[in-house]
């Protein structure tokens, strides 16, 4: 088999890069090892910037985005028992939207579908070969077990954190890592929100999250330590924490029944070059951030729109420029999330044995809601730069 651009993983970035590449008549085929109903299932991220938004309308992916997401503009930040409001309108002159990942998978799976896209889900064995020639091979296991082999001019590594490209050229790479002593446990809950914005929690008892998913469910996120067990967490357990967390007089934070929970781990890592020959690595595959600040989904979006405009110079052009380029584009806003990532993560995340730096976090705490300088630049890298490239369409 031949195409253009062979794409190895059906997450947020291997998805969209091929409905980009499509709009721009690039061809390619996308493999993926999970089903079709894991990976729309999967629950991850829920807040979009609004460049990433404006990206999804510009290639006719808003329809059910503008019908389920929820423009919010601003959060809370809550500590020392008060709760305070940024208006990110006000002070970025921007917004973000809660919608699910799981949401903007479905959306670009069946939008790749209904365009007669090539996307393989429960493949095996995925190799990535030649990627230092001009003919890089794509080898798997098709969902049948079949041997396939796939000749690209260029394949994409969108495989996430635990995928096979950024170890095919490990020994290329300069990697950057941070690890937390920290990590979130995350619940799906049927009930309605008791917020209309997001709420970031500083308690001596550890962080937590309220985040919303729809008019009557609820996402929610407990700062545990990071070789804490599920098994630990019985959803009682879970309430009693989320209760004190955020307790806060005269406001009551409503309970109901717990769908899903999962422990996530949390780390900074950074692998650069973000190409290698031809290979190009996006998103969690080349990097990954804590969540507190929401921007691991975000990055993989602008990546993949940098890429779109690269592969589309250079294939339907000849024009190397701008994927030469590509690495250095996408580590620069890659760093700024991952400095915003920490930042946000460091001032939240509390260790009742370490005085000292509680005092640090609710001095930084205390100059963000009272500082207008302060409160902006949390605004401006919460709500997102602008994407360094315009809509290819
Ligand atoms: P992935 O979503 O990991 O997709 C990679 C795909 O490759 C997967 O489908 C995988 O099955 C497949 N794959 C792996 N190996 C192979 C192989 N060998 N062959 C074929 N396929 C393979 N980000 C935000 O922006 N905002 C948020 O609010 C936010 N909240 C989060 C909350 C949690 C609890 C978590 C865990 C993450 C959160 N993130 C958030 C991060 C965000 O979910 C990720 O950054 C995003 O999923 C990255 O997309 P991706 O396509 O690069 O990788
Ligand atoms: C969500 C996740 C985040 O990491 C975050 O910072 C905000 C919202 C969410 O899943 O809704």
């Amino acid at each position: 088999m031949r195409t253009q651009v062979g794409i190895v993983g059906a997450g947020p970035a291997g998805l969209l890069l091929s409905h980009l590449l499509a709009a721009a008549g690039i061809e390619s085929v996308v493999v993926e090892n999970r089903s079709r109903s894991y990976v729309e299932a999967r629950q991850r991220a829920g807040l979009l910037e609004q460049s990433t938004v404006d990206l999804l309308r510009a290639y006719g992916l808003g329809d059910r985005l503008d019908r389920g997401g929820i423009e919010h503009g601003g959060v809370y930040l809550q500590f020392a028992g008060e709760r305070h409001h940024l208006d990110f309108r006000e002070l970025a002159g921007r917004t973000v939207t809660v919608y699910a990942q799981t949401e903007i998978v479905k959306d670009l799976v069946a939008a790749r579908l209904a365009a007669g896209q090539q996307l393989e889900f429960e493949v095996s064995q995925t190799t990535v070969d030649g990627w230092w020639t001009d003919r890089p091979v794509l080898r798997y296991r098709d969902a049948g077990g079949t041997a396939r082999e796939v000749v690209c001019d260029v394949i994409a590594g969108c495989d996430g954190f635990h995928g096979v490209c950024r170890p095919a050229v490990a020994d290329r790479l300069t990697v950057s890592e941070r690890g937390y002593p920290y990590a979130w446990l995350g619940i799906l809950a049927d009930v309605p929100p008791s917020t209309d914005e997001l709420i970031y929690a500083h308690h001596p008892e550890g962080f937590a999250l309220h985040s919303i998913r729809g008019p009557r469910v609820s996402r929610l996120y407990l700062q545990v330590a990071a070789d804490d067990d599920i098994a630990n967490w019985p959803d009682d357990r879970i309430w009693e924490q989320l209760q004190r967390r955020f307790a806060l007089p005269g406001w009551t934070l409503e309970q109901g029944p717990v769908r899903e929970k999962a422990i996530t781990p949390m780390r900074s890592f950074v692998a650069s070059p973000m190409r290698v020959g031809r290979l190009m690595l996006a998103g969690d595959a080349a990097h990954i951030v804590p969540p507190t600040g929401a921007k691991g989904l975000n990055l993989a979006v602008a990546d993949v729109a940098v890429l779109a405009h690269a592969l589309v110079a250079w294939l339907s052009t000849g024009d190397t420029g701008p994927a030469e380029a590509y690495s250095q584009t996408c580590l620069a806003r890659v760093w700024r999330c991952t400095w915003f990532s920490w930042w946000m993560t460091s001032m939240l995340h509390t260790n009742p044995a370490d005085e000292f730096g509680t005092q640090l976090q609710l001095a930084q705490l205390r100059q963000v809601v009272t500082s207008r300088a302060a409160s902006a630049a949390l605004a401006e890298n919460y709500t997102g730069a602008p994407l360094p490239v315009p809509p290819l369409v």
